[in-house]
């Protein structure tokens, strides 16, 4: 078979998989069942000769309905886990948010108001910590024992709206360093991106374009440095940096690691992908369609190649998507005259499987490290392993399997997620997932969706799996 893949036939009972067989080791009464059919012990064979059977994909960074610029994200948890699933994605971690002065148990349970009942597939939650005091300190602690939640995000960016000062940012990590649990930094020097922003506005840039002229690959390495000197003197602190995108912040990582020290990141298709002259840097408007933070990088640098190294070398351990879709129409549009206005996002849930595969077709990674960078490490990574993550014995059946012979064409006019425009519209995507189990219920089957909404359940996760 093709490179890193192996023959293998998998048992699955009720919303588990019980048992792998190497090609002949199937037993007599299984392999007679096969073959006779509906009286058998088994209620359903699916053929995936010369597919490709991967653990269902775990998408670490969604924005399911998050308020934000006077908007809010378009797809519900209703919409955007479906969409997922579409995708080969069978579980989320989304993002619950606690703002400044917000009482944390509160904006969880707020969260999971909008998410219950409501998702395809199986979800869990990170914390966003808008507000570091006493109070929320306690909660950190509170979370990780009682909700299942072990990794809370802090906003080096974004002053007045979810930013945290570096005091309480060490405050945060002295915190997690005694429980475990994981801070995940959004690592931008917001205090400078205010100024250059107001100062480019005063010159009359208002446009898309200086959305990342005015947030330069620089402030997102001095931040990611700042961060983790910060993480090493509250104590050696988990420490993961979200939306990964430029080459000076994947060198502070990799010296990090290469020292010793848990310090983790990933990247999201967006950043491997696109680049700030052509999409960012679009004609009219258009631009507004791919402002998301950190921005879009130059492609006269080598930030994507940088990137797909570390994907190789594991100094990128996960590919998300920062699922965060904004319509144009009517959401894009706020920003029109002031580009600080456009609402900060992209939309990708659906597509992350197929647009990291791109990397195993064009040989820029192995097979392996695909079904890694999609599913087992994101599961590793925030204590869902192994229920999530692998196809093993004891595993849950969120199973995808995966047509390598197949091809599509990503649209707006295609795709499932509620988000009237694609960024990566007319990308041509070779491979195809063809058939999507989640916890042993085929979702997605011959091009038509058989998932429904609450069919998801809560998932408690423990500490990361990767510490040391
Ligand atoms: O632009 C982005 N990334 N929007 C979502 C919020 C965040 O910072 O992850
Ligand atoms: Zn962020
Ligand atoms: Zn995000
Ligand atoms: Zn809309």
């Amino acid at each position: 078979g093709p490179l890193g893949a192996t023959p293998t036939e998998i048992l699955v009972d009720g919303e588990t998989v019980t048992a792998l067989f190497v090609p002949g080791s199937l037993p007599e009464d299984l392999r007679g069942s096969l073959r006779d059919g509906p009286d058998s012990s088994v209620d359903r064979v699916i053929d995936a000769t010369g597919k490709y059977v991967i653990p269902g994909g775990v998408d670490v960074h969604t924005h399911m309905e998050l308020p934000f610029g006077g908007t809010s994200a378009s797809d519900t948890f209703a919409t955007g886990t479906a969409a997922a699933a579409w995708g080969g994605t069978t579980t989320i971690i989304d993002f619950a948010v606690q703002r400044t002065g917000e009482v944390v148990e509160e904006s969880l349970a707020a969260w999971h108001a909008k998410a219950e009942g409501q998702c395809a597939i199986d979800y869990g939650f990170h914390m966003i910590i808008g507000g570091v005091d006493d109070q929320a300190l306690k909660a950190m602690d509170y979370l990780v024992a009682n909700e299942g939640i072990s990794s809370f995000k802090l906003f080096m960016a974004y002053p007045g709206v979810f930013y945290s000062d570096d005091g309480q940012i060490l405050r945060a990590m002295q915190r997690a360093a005694e429980s475990g649990a994981m801070v995940m930094m959004h690592a931008e020097n917001g205090i400078a991106i205010d100024v250059l922003a107001a100062q480019a506005l005063a010159r009359g840039g208002t446009g898309p374009v200086h959305h990342g002229y005015t947030r330069p690959p620089e402030l997102e390495g001095e931040a990611t440095n700042r961060a983790a000197v910060l993480a090493r003197v509250a104590g050696n602190c988990p420490l993961y940096f979200v939306h990964m995108s430029a080459s000076e912040a994947l060198a502070v990582v990799s010296a990090a690691r290469g020292a010793g020290h848990n310090v983790f990141a990933e990247t999201c298709p967006q950043y491997l992908y696109l680049s700030l002259e052509e999409h960012l840097g679009a004609p009219g408007f258009e631009g507004a369609k791919y402002v998301a933070s950190p921005p879009l990088r130059t492609n006269t640098a080598s930030h994507h190649d940088d990137l797909w190294r570390g994907l190789r070398t594991d100094d990128l351990a996960v590919v998300s998507t920062d699922h965060c879709p904004f319509c144009f129409r009517d959401q894009k549009e706020l920003g029109r005259g002031d580009f600080t206005r456009i609402p900060n996002g992209i939309g990708t849930v659906e597509h992350r499987i197929d647009l990291v595969y791109q990397g195993v077709a064009s040989g820029r990674l192995s097979l392996p490290r695909w079904v890694e960078t999609c599913a087992t490490t994101p599961a590793r990574m925030f204590g869902l392993y192994p229920r999530k993550g692998v196809v093993a014995p004891g595993s849950d059946a969120d199973i995808v399997i995966y047509d390598p012979a197949a091809s599509t064409t990503i649209s707006a006019s295609t795709h499932h997620m509620n988000l009237d425009y694609s960024a990566w519209e007319g990308f041509q995507v070779a491979g195809k997932v063809d058939t999507v189990l989640s916890r042993g219920t085929v979702v997605v089957a011959g091009g038509e969706f058989h998932g429904r909404a609450g069919h998801g359940r809560y998932l408690r996760r423990g500490l990361s799996q990767y510490l040391r």
